[in-house]
């Protein structure tokens, strides 16, 4: 069988596709002034039915996890019904989803329903103050009201995001409170450290800061780092025999970060990107159009593997096509 490998040997069992550009947050690093219509490409986003094709496709060059992102994904209606195509009919193993957990609280039954395989929340912050002016929305109890919800639904596979931004999450003090916080919840929570897009440089100049921070502080209270398995993503994941969750680290900008890509995006219109920075990526709706368009989809997204570059460039300020992460969903 065909399956998805670069010119570098790696392979990609992971897809992130971006269902929806629109987010109804405006965090800082990423939608400050909120989002706004792209006039220059009135393009719609991806109907599920194209989706459920491209997943088809997917799965028979060996992808076996999917996670849906955005902007934000479940502002779309027929969200769940996005999922239940995947779910059903592709051959796709693991159907996950990234949310701001805007409504985490109002659709966590349907989200346990829905037979999702998991899902990762962005919380930059565990005091509302902060999460406020970080996202713009007071809605940090909300989404944590949600996560309860799930925990007692026995939802399986919780992460919880943060953005690590200097001077404003950065401190001992949270890093102790997202301690505490997964001590008897199996959660699993980690850092991402800032990325610079093509807007955001001044608020990366400003509160970008290493992760070594939180790896000393995880290296000095006996936390000890795991290996990782075929499709999981790229975070280090550290363990603690008191702790249920795992704490981690997301550290783009450490060396040999892309070695282990194992994933491609698909953007909300329809386009392959093939690095969240990359320039390269064409797009492949056109072959989602008709089932029996398979086989020219698979060796489209075949041959433009080829392209794929060894790593990101952003230590040298590469940002590429990206804007920002509302139409790759970070
Ligand atoms: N750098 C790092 N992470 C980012 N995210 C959005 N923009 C950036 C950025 N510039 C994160 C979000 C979310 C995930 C999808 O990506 O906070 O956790
Ligand atoms: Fe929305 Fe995510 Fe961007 Fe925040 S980071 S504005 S939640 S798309």
């Amino acid at each position: 069988m065909n399956i998805l490998k670069d010119t570098f040997g790696r392979r990609f069992p992971y897809i992130r596709l971006s269902i929806s550009d629109v987010c109804n947050f405006k965090c800082g690093y990423c939608l400050p002034d909120g989002y706004k219509i792209n006039k220059s490409d009135n393009r719609k986003f991806i109907e599920k039915e194209e989706i459920g094709r491209l997943a088809k496709a997917l799965s028979e060059l060996g992808v076996s996890k999917i996670r849906l992102t955005g902007g934000e994904p479940t502002i779309r209606k027929d969200f769940f019904d996005i999922v239940g195509i995947i779910k059903k009919n592709s051959g796709i193993k693991k159907t996950v989803i990234t949310t701001n957990g805007y409504k985490l609280d109002q659709i966590a039954h349907k989200i346990k329903n829905s037979g999702l395989d998991g899902i990762n929340i962005s919380i930059d912050s565990l005091n509302s103050k902060i999460f406020k002016k970080i996202t713009g929305h007071d809605k940090l109890g909300e989404i944590l009201k949600g996560i309860e919800k799930l925990l007692k639904f026995n939802f399986k596979n919780i992460k919880i995001n943060a953005v690590l931004l200097k001077g404003i999450n950065d401190s001992e003090e949270d890093f102790k409170a997202w301690a505490k916080f997964i001590k008897n919840n199996k959660i699993d929570f980690r850092y991402i450290e800032l990325m610079q897009t093509g807007d955001n440089l001044d608020y990366f100049k400003r509160y970008h800061i290493s992760a070594d921070k939180f790896i000393n502080y995880l290296n000095n209270n006996n936390w000890v780092i795991q290996t990782f398995g075929k499709d999981s993503g790229p975070s280090k994941n550290y363990i603690n025999p008191e702790f249920k969750g795992k704490l981690g680290v997301i550290a783009p900008y450490s060396k040999d970060f892309c070695k282990s890509c194992n994933r491609l995006r698909i953007t909300a219109k329809g386009d392959l990107r093939l690095c969240l920075f990359g320039n390269t990526g064409i797009n492949i709706r056109h072959l989602m159009q008709r089932d029996d368009q398979l086989n020219e989809l698979k060796e489209l997204i075949l041959s433009q593997l080829n392209y794929k570059k060894e790593s990101h460039y952003l230590e040298i300020g590469e940002t590429g096509l990206t804007k920002n992460l509302s139409t790759t969903g970070g």
